[in-house]
């Protein structure tokens, strides 16, 4: 029950490809996909919904992992994406995601990226705090134009999940606070403005969460917030998204349940919560990024150099590292690689993966149990596709790596690597 393919030769594969082919053909470090896997969890999601009987959308956040190809593939499965900024949107109009499918998050959206998703009439505008209100307020009325929006809101739930992963509690920047009546307040200003469209609401808790109870108790919370707002003014919510968060495996320690599982409870909540709050269930919409494309990615890496300390484990160093996955240098997070040439081999030492990055902080994984490596040999870090790529970095003015999409035995390159010409091209001279 290993969380990668082995193929014939014993290697490690990714949708078919052998790594050590990948590797040979796009070099390291690299990131791959297994696209199957990102369809089959779009599906799981999409099903949940099927089976519960209630109107959905499965937006995928795209902070993930954005990039021409990814959007192509959510808009082949009919997906719904999440953009967070004027970057991220121009990629899906240059992909060619149709717009009305887009939502338009952020806490600090500038009048140019307002500008931009109302000419080119972006799905949903999620309004997070009154500033925003006003700015897409006048654009709207400078062009004449009309927006659908919804309103982000913080429940007060704080999920147990790194502190830089939590949005959802009272004090967060993100979204009105519902406690002190901000969100009423948002929604009475809102309802005055003919150019807006009202759709509903929407709240994320946070990011990489395990427990079930929190989304609970935030579908809860926001049911009861509906059925507040209705009494008071008469206003009936048409979507509910409850934004994303499902925590996956990345290492053997973790044992969350199927992400598509957490959905299902939501959407029992919502359901049982609209019923007795006599509501017409709202259409639920869902926005995960890391559990649609975090187990799909892998980051292969070509090992250099060993020190060996002793009293501890030693440093194996790879081609990467900090620049390409910042997680474990940000979060602690937690990976693990295997020897992509063998992987159920046994492991003859503990070792500690270490990135090519100037700094004592870059270590990929602190304890890696390892068959004895040798320069040359390729590993694979498993679980590496949300807020890997995305968030890499030139720093050392290494170039980023190359993307690949492989499916069906196929190795598509969809990101090409950096060069050192690229890393200059904006440099000027003195
Ligand atoms: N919706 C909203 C409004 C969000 O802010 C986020 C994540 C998501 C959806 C998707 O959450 P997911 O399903 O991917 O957990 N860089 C951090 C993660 C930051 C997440 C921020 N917001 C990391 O590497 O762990």
């Amino acid at each position: 029950n290993q969380p990668y393919q082995i193929n014939e030769q014993g290697h490690v594969a990714i949708g078919g490809v052998d790594t050590l082919d990948l590797a040979k053909q796009f070099g390291t470090p690299l990131v791959a996909y297994d696209v199957s896997a990102i369809r089959n969890q779009i599906h799981h999601f999409q099903s949940v919904f099927e089976d519960n009987h209630v109107s959905y959308e499965v937006s995928y956040a795209s902070k993930a992992f954005a990039s021409i190809a990814m959007f192509q593939v959510i808009n082949e499965e009919g997906g719904h994406i999440d953009v967070v900024s004027g970057g991220e949107l121009y990629t899906a109009i240059k992909a060619g995601f149709p717009m009305e499918r887009v939502s338009f998050h952020g806490n600090n959206k500038s009048a140019a990226e307002l500008e931009m998703a109302v000419d080119n009439h972006v799905g949903v505008i999620m309004l997070d705090n009154f500033h925003e209100i006003e700015v897409l307020q006048s654009i709207l009325h400078e062009k004449q134009a009309t927006i659908n929006v919804m309103l982000r809101v913080t429940p007060g739930i704080s999920a147990h999940t790194h502190e830089y992963d939590q949005t959802g509690q009272v004090d967060s920047k993100f979204g009105f606070d519902i406690q002190s009546g901000q969100a009423f307040e948002a929604l009475e200003k809102v309802l005055t403005i003919d150019s807006m469209n009202m759709l509903g609401i929407h709240a994320h808790i946070g990011s990489q969460i395990f427990e079930v109870n929190g989304f609970e108790m935030a579908a809860k919370k926001l049911i009861d917030t509906l059925a507040e707002w209705k009494s008071k003014n008469g206003y009936e919510a048409k979507v509910l998204n409850v934004g994303g968060g499902f925590g996956i495996r990345y290492t053997e320690s973790d044992d969350p349940i199927a992400p598509e599982q957490f959905v299902d409870a939501i959407v029992k909540t919502v359901k049982a919560e609209s019923a007795e709050r006599m509501l017409t269930t709202p259409a639920i919409w869902i926005e995960p990024g890391r559990s649609i494309v975090g187990p799909a990615g892998y980051n292969l890496y070509t090992v250099g150099s060993r020190k060996d300390v002793p009293g501890i484990e030693p440093y194996v160093t790879v081609d990467g590292g900090m620049g390409d996955n910042i997680r474990p240098a940000l979060y602690q997070a937690d990976y693990e690689a295997v020897l992509a040439s063998d992987p159920t081999k046994k492991p003859d030492e503990t070792v500690r993966v270490a990135g090519k990055y100037c700094e004592s902080g870059d270590i990929l994984i602190k304890n890696q149990p390892l068959p004895a490596t040798h320069p040359g040999d390729v590993l694979v870090m498993l679980a590496t596709g949300a807020y890997g790529y995305a968030m890499a970095s030139n720093y050392n003015r290494n170039p980023r790596p190359a993307v690949v999409f492989c499916e069906n035995g196929e190795a598509k390159l969809v990101i090409k690597r950096e060069t050192f010409a690229d890393l200059v091209a904006r440099d000027l001279t003195i």
